[in-house]
């Protein structure tokens, strides 16, 4: 029998996850593991039917791969899955929703305005501009709130940078997450339960060479520096990996998950947003955080198959 890795879909991140699901094979065949990896489109039924796998890893980023709809798809067809539930997943994929179950356990994470693309035509777009500048300030943050890997993502240092930004963010999604930017050392901290508990790996600082972690940085090698350890006091590392449990937690997840957080000048730690299906690319942050702890990914991945075959 087989293991199955779902990639590809529909979604904007696509070709991030092609890439993700060519790793995650790679590296369970290194261990040992049948795999099988498919594209996910209808086809996935018929081909579940005819020839079950033991267990399926999700390599999908974005829509339905992270908002949990393939994961209800494969409960219907009774295959096991690594990682989140259906539920959590809806919740932890929308970024307003997952900020606000955070924020309910005691966790910063910046001041925000959720703005549906209805909401923004109908009171007029330079009303509620003006509304929001004046009550979070300058600059800002503005990211769709359900997807991922920067996409429709930029930041807002004045006001007259606002609309188009808007516009940026609205080809990527209905609606708009207006965050308070916050300045600092950006990190990101990988979670895993290989049936211990989840635990906190090693906080990954992360510098682009143009300044904003967007796309190009993100998938292209060499356009941006990691340090892991994260060049963080022992006080602030510990701090942002019991965020990344603490999220991990409070949002009922499964497995895995990956935490990204902004460190501010004053050492406080700030949550932005949780990934359900990390990134497994080449440069991806996920992988990086496994092998920096020494662990064989392939291993980490075959133990979580095979705990969710059980
Ligand atoms: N959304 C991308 C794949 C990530 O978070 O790694
Ligand atoms: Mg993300």
């Amino acid at each position: 029998s087989h293991v199955l890795v779902l990639a590809g879909g529909l979604s904007y991140e696509r070709e991030v996850s092609l890439r993700s699901g060519r790793r995650v094979a790679e590296v369970l065949r290194a261990a040992g593991v049948d795999v099988e990896v498919r594209d996910t489109d209808a086809g996935l039924v018929p081909a579940v039917l005819a020839d079950p796998p033991e267990a399926a890893f999700v390599a999908l980023h974005g829509g339905v791969g992270e908002d949990g709809a393939i994961r209800s798809v494969l409960e219907l067809l009774n295959v096991p899955y690594v990682g989140a539930t259906p539920d959590a997943c809806r919740v932890a994929f929308d970024k307003p929703t997952a900020k606000a179950v955070v924020r309910s356990w005691g966790l910063a994470t910046p001041d925000s305005v959720a703005l549906p693309k209805e909401t923004f035509h109908d009171l007029g777009a330079s009303a509620v501009l003006e509304r929001i500048v004046d009550r979070l300030g300058l600059p800002l943050f503005v990211k769709p709130a359900q997807g991922g890997s920067a996409l429709g993502a930029s930041i807002v240092r004045t006001a007259e940078e606002l609309p188009a930004a808007m516009v940026g963010c609205f080809a990527y999604g209905d609606t708009a997450l207006i965050e308070k930017y916050i300045d600092g050392v950006e990190v990101s901290v990988s979670v895993i339960d290989l049936g211990d508990g989840p635990v906190a790996l090693t906080p990954v600082e992360i510098v682009p060479d143009g300044g904003v972690y967007d796309y190009a940085a993100r998938y292209t090698a060499g356009r941006t520096e990691f340090f892991a350890p994260a060049r963080l006091t022992d006080e602030e590392i510990e701090a942002c990996k019991a965020m990344a449990v603490t999220a991990h937690t409070a949002l009922g997840l499964r497995d895995l998950s990956r935490t990204d957080i902004i460190v501010d000048r004053s050492g406080q730690p700030y949550f932005l947003e949780v990934n359900v299906s990390p990134g497994m690319t080449e440069t991806s942050l996920f992988p990086m955080a496994v092998e920096t702890a020494g662990r064989d990914l392939g291993t980490v991945f075959r133990v979580l198959l095979e705990r969710a075959a059980q």
